[in-house]
């Protein structure tokens, strides 16, 4: 079944909350082993909102297979049209093209928003997301080595800018 994709509501916490929870728990996506619990993504979901920046999700039969959101890159005025993007999709939904849909959708959301780039910040060893962002047309990633931990190992981060 495809997937539609639409902005998140409040009503999407509690999935967005247990698919940011396993990526916490079992990847190198996101660099801290603290769980959060649904307030934190209340707040999370608040700040986009204030902000003007998307959140959407992916639903397929009902269910949330993934989302997607971006915010300012950087936080001095300067940087105010840059964003970073997030994308996650849960296990089960993996290889159906649902990043795809997400990201494509969040660019168009973005040059509507008279964004000028996104960039993604990837743990570098993380080829699956190097893959979706490079066949987006994000440029080849530049890496900064060394500069996180998790799992008692250094990260390195690769930034992959997409000029809109
Ligand atoms: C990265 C992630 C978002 C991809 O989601 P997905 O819905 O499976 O991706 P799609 O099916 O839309 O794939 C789009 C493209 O991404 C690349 N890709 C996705 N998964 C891949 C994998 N496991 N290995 C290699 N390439 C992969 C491919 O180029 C793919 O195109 P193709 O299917 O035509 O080959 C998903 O694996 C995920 O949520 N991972 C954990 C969280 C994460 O790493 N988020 C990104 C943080 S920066």
């Amino acid at each position: 079944m495809p997937a539609f994709i639409r902005p998140a509501v409040d009503a999407d916490l509690d999935a967005i909350l247990t698919i940011h929870n396993a990526a916490i728990r079992n990847s190198l996506a996101i660099w801290t082993d603290v769980e959060v619990d649904r307030a934190d993504r209340e707040r999370w979901l608040a700040a986009h909102r204030a902000d003007g920046h998307p959140v959407i999700v992916a639903e397929v039969d009902g269910a949330v297979a993934g989302y997607a959101a971006y915010s300012r890159w950087r936080e001095r005025i300067g940087y105010r049209f840059t964003v970073e993007n997030s994308v996650y999709v849960a296990d089960a939904y993996q290889r159906q093209g649902i990043a795809r849909a997400l990201m494509v959708e969040l660019i168009a959301l973005a040059r509507a928003g008279g964004i000028h780039v996104m960039i993604a910040g990837i743990e570098a060893g993380n080829s699956a997301s190097i893959a979706l962002h490079e066949s987006l047309g994000f440029e080849q990633p530049v890496t900064l080595r060394e500069v996180g931990t998790k799992f008692d190992g250094w990260l390195d981060l690769a930034f992959m800018r997409l000029a809109l």
